[in-house]
């Protein structure tokens, strides 16, 4: 059998499902450039026959991407497939994916039919499906709950009606994965003509077994793999697709792999989390903020003598640049170090020491302590030192007029001033910055946290940017939580810069209105 496990994303169509997750067509696109981008081998764009806007996006989809399979979903119904198919008719490749319940809960209560029926309804809707498309993938809805002999029944005869692709939902996320492989085992040995067709996983993470349980079927056979990236999805969601792919690609001993590029897979994850409005869990496995965070003393002390004593995937392989060495309590010498390094700052055995007692006092009181508190608690006065200062700072947010940034900054003691619009006032304000310092970067990340402080209202920013590949941070707290977001990005300028920014690199003084469309700080 091949050891090539096709990659189906449904973010667009199960992912989509998530309440407050919708997105329009040109964010669609944008999710599908994505996507073919990441290698994936299907992308299912929607369920056409649910409203005209779905219908847009996928015609939208097939014309946009040309590399992967596109997917339209259907019910067993005629209309449905005739719709889907009109969806697809500019796709290279275009592939319908019709199906129907055939759990007991799904055939008395749900459809209030009986087996028979169900069977035959079946076989009907591929055979009509397959009149406008030659790839046909049935869904056996429910099939976690589905009894063995009747789901092999109706796979061998939608089989013998031409599908050829057969998906065996855990539609409610019930089945564990001992069973949901023996699930696979079974049809494997059981269904006659199983080889004409690929058996594919489609789980839900209700007991959070999804990934589990689509290696489990994986390893019994199944070589499609149905998946959304951050494993978004109705309830507890899907199965990830950087999960399986990160699996497979670090789990050498399973014979098995797909043709993900690994290494567009944070990017990937932050672009759909980004447009969803999903935030990413933290701790979510692969993509979360700490996924690749060590906060303990013994594990950060490993860690930096090789990486490999606790990290199992090097964050460089999924896109990520530099594992985290977050700074609590538990930390050590080694870890303050590096992390002071990292920000540019050099200290001698002794003056380490000393830093070390200062860091412990105050990691005492707080959980984590950041590079702000460090470089305060250092007495080293940051922004004070920076080259380039935020010397004045005019914004007008609104309508109208467009959000207007006037910014003033102190470039190694000249003063030059510019302006912008933008879509936002921070975004405006970085325009405005990056006019003056006649210097495009690209902004990775942008955080804004808020602390309150009794009747002080702090606001935390985080920045990364991008520059000549690679990515520095940059952070700022002020209870302005414009000025902070521009002081954190000018942090991040200054790191860029080395601390040395060339003052003939940045504009004379004078006023820039030109308006830079920055892609990437969207309406911020
Ligand atoms: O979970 C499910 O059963 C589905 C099908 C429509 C494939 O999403
Ligand atoms: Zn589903």
């Amino acid at each position: 059998m091949d050891d090539k496990v096709y990659i189906f994303d449904t973010t667009l169509r199960d992912g989509e499902q998530v309440p407050g997750c919708q997105l329009n067509t040109i964010e669609k696109i944008e999710v599908a450039k994505a996507l073919e981008a990441l290698g994936v081998d299907i992308i299912e764009a929607g369920f056409p026959i649910s409203s005209p806007g779905d219908f847009n996006s996928v015609v939208e989809i097939t014309k946009a991407v040309s590399e992967p399979i596109i997917c339209g979903l259907t019910r067993a119904v005629q209309r449905d497939i005739e719709v889907a198919a009109e969806a697809l008719r500019f796709a290279k490749r275009p592939r319908i994916h019709t199906g129907i319940g055939t759990s007991d809960y799904h055939i008395y209560n749900k459809l209030r039919s009986n087996p028979d029926d169900i069977l035959e309804r079946a076989v009907a809707a591929v055979a009509y499906a397959k009149k406008f498309v030659e790839d046909v993938e049935f869904y056996a809805e429910d099939a976690g709950r589905t009894g063995n002999e009747f789901l092999a029944k109706v796979v061998q005869a939608v089989i013998a009606a031409g599908a050829t692709v057969v998906n065996i939902p855990d539609t409610t996320g019930y089945t564990i994965p001992e069973e949901f492989g023996a699930k696979i085992k079974y049809l494997v040995e059981n269904v006659k003509g199983i080889e004409k067709a690929i058996i594919a996983t489609h789980c839900h993470n209700d007991l959070g077994m999804a990934t589990a349980n689509t290696i489990a079927g994986l390893m019994n056979g199944a070589r499609q793999a149905e998946v959304t990236i951050n494993g978004i999805g109705e309830r507890a969601g899907n199965t990830s697709l950087e999960e399986v792919a990160m699996i497979l690609q670090s789990r050498k001993d399973i014979p098995l792999r797909t043709d993900i590029q690994s290494k567009k897979i944070f990017s990937t994850s932050r672009l759909v989390s980004t447009l969803m409005r999903m935030p990413v869990q933290p701790n979510k496995a692969i993509v979360g903020r700490n996924a690749f965070a060590h906060s303990s003393g013994i594990h950060q002390d490993g860690v930096l003598k090789n990486r490999e004593n606790y990290e199992i995937i090097d964050p460089v392989d999924v896109g990520i640049n530099q594992s985290s060495i977050v700074l609590t309590a538990r930390s050590g010498r080694a870890a303050l170090n590096h992390r002071l390094e990292i920000n540019g700052i050099k200290l001698s055995k002794e003056e380490l020491d000393v830093a070390y007692d200062k860091f412990l006092t105050l990691a005492d009181k707080k959980k984590d302590v950041n590079d702000e508190d460090l470089l305060l608690l250092l007495n080293m006065g940051k922004i004070n030192k920076h080259k380039i200062k935020l010397d004045h700072l005019q914004v007008i947010s609104g309508s109208t007029p467009l959000p207007t940034a006037i910014i003033r900054l102190n470039v190694n003691g000249e003063l030059l001033s510019g302006s912008a619009i933008g879509n936002g006032p921070i975004n405006a304000s970085f325009t405005a910055v990056q006019n003056i310092l006649k210097k495009k970067v690209k902004l990775e990340e942008f955080l804004i946290q808020a602390i309150t402080r009794g009747s002080d209202d702090l606001g935390k920013v985080h920045v990364q940017i991008e520059s000549n590949g690679i990515s520095y941070y940059g952070f700022a707290a002020n209870t302005d939580i414009i000025t902070a977001s521009v002081e954190a990005f000018l942090d991040a300028i200054e790191k860029a810069n080395g601390f040395g920014f060339k003052k003939e690199e940045a504009g004379n003084n004078g006023t820039h209105v030109e308006y830079v469309q920055q892609e990437s700080v969207n309406a911020i």
